[in-house]
C-alpha cells in the first residue's frame, strides 16, 4: 500500500479550493442578457422607452440588453424575437407592433421556458410571463369625461385614432366613447392615423375641408394631436378648436401644453424602469404578477406646474 505523502494531498486540497472559489466568483458576477424587441423607434415615446430601459439597467452590472428595432414592420419583429430565442438570451422584453402577428413568436419563446415581458401594446391570449402597461381604456374614458366637461357637454369632435389593430388604439377609442356617452358630443369625423404625425396631419386636412365647425380634436397620441394642430394652423383655424393628446412626455406633450398647443395631454408611462425591475426579479427566480398596471396623469395649463393630476378610479 502506498501512502500518499502530505504534499500531493495539500495540492489536491488547494486545487479543490481554487475550483470552488472560481465557481463562486463566476456566480457573483453572473451576467444575464435581456433581448428587447422594440416595434419602432420613429416616435419620441419609444426612444424614451428604450432610454428608460437602458438607464435602469445601467445600475445593475449583471445585466446587459440587446436592442432590436423592427422599424414598424411586423415580419421583422417576428424575425427579431425568433433570433433572440436562438441566440440564447435569458429573458425577452417585447413591445409589439400589432397583437395578432406577434402572438405566435411570443408564445413559442414562452413555451421554450424563456420569460417574456410584454410592454405597452398587448398580444392575444396569455402565453407570456408578465404584461406591463397603463390602462388605456381608463385613459380613453378619462379623456372623454374631461373633453365632455371642457366643452360643456356638447360639441363637434374629430377623433384621430391610433393603429386600430393595436390594443391601445382599440382601448383609447372604446374608453373615450364610454367617457362621452352621457353627453351630446358628436364625433363628426374619425380616421386611423396609425400613431403617426404626418398621417394625422393629412387626415385633419380632410376633416377641415369637410367641416366648418370643429370644436376639438381628440388624438390617441401627442404626435397625432400635434399633426392635427399643424393642419389647422396651416388653414388659419387653430384658434377655433382645442387639441387633446396622449403620452405627455416632458419634452413633447407636456411642452405642447405649456405652449398652449394642447389643451390637455394624458400621460402614458413607458414602463421601461418597471420592465427592468420585473426582469431582475424573474431572473433571480422570484414570482411576479401576471399584470402590472401603471398609473397615469392628466396635464393641463392649470395643473402642469404642480406636476399634473393623477387619474382616479375607475
Ligand atoms: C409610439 C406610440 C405612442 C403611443 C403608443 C401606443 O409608437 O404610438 O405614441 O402611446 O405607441 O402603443
Amino acid at each position: 500500500m502506498t501512502r500518499m505523502r502530505p504534499a500531493p494531498i495539500l495540492r489536491h486540497l488547494f486545487t479543490l479550493l481554487i475550483t470552488l472559489l472560481t465557481a463562486a466568483g463566476v456566480q457573483a458576477q453572473k451576467r444575464w442578457t435581456i433581448g428587447m424587441s422594440q416595434c419602432n423607434l420613429g416616435e419620441p415615446w419609444r426612444v424614451q422607452m428604450n432610454a428608460d430601459l437602458a438607464n435602469t439597467a445601467r445600475s445593475h452590472p449583471e445585466l446587459s440588453i440587446v436592442f432590436k428595432d423592427a422599424q414598424n414592420d411586423n415580419l421583422r419583429q417576428v424575425a427579431h424575437i425568433n433570433e433572440l430565442v436562438r441566440s440564447g438570451v435569458n429573458l425577452i422584453i417585447v413591445s409589439p407592433k400589432e397583437a395578432a402577428p406577434l402572438t405566435k413568436p411570443v408564445r413559442d419563446a414562452y413555451a421554450k421556458g424563456i420569460p417574456v415581458i410584454i410592454l405597452d401594446r398587448r398580444v392575444l391570449g396569455s402565453d407570456y410571463t408578465c404584461f406591463i402597461g397603463a390602462d388605456n381604456k381608463k385613459i380613453g374614458r378619462a379623456a372623454g369625461r374631461w373633453i365632455a366637461a371642457r366643452l360643456g357637454g356638447r360639441g363637434k369632435i374629430v377623433e384621430l385614432k391610433g393603429l386600430m389593430t393595436s390594443t391601445p388604439g382599440q382601448d383609447r377609442h372604446s374608453g373615450f366613447l364610454e367617457g362621452i356617452k352621457e353627453s351630446s358630443i358628436e364625433v363628426v369625423f374619425e380616421a386611423d392615423m396609425k400613431w403617426l404625425e404626418p398621417n394625422a396631419r393629412k387626415e385633419m386636412e380632410s376633416a377641415l375641408a369637410r367641416f366648418q365647425t370643429i370644436d376639438l380634436v381628440y388624438a390617441h397620441n401627442d404626435p397625432g394631436a400635434h399633426g392635427a394642430y399643424l393642419a389647422a394652423r396651416a388653414a388659419g383655424r387653430e384658434k377655433q378648436m382645442l387639441f387633446v393628446g396622449i403620452d405627455a412626455l416632458p419634452q413633447e406633450g407636456q411642452m405642447y401644453v405649456k405652449q398652449g398647443i394642447l389643451a390637455a395631454s394624458f400621460e402614458y408611462p413607458t414602463g421601461g424602469r418597471e420592465a427592468i425591475e420585473t426582469a431582475l426579479a424573474l431572473l433571480r427566480g422570484k414570482k411576479v404578477p401576471k399584470e402590472i398596471v401603471l398609473p397615469s396623469r392628466v396635464y393641463t395649463l392649470e395643473n402642469i406646474d404642480r406636476g399634473g393630476e393623477i387619474l382616479g378610479n375607475p
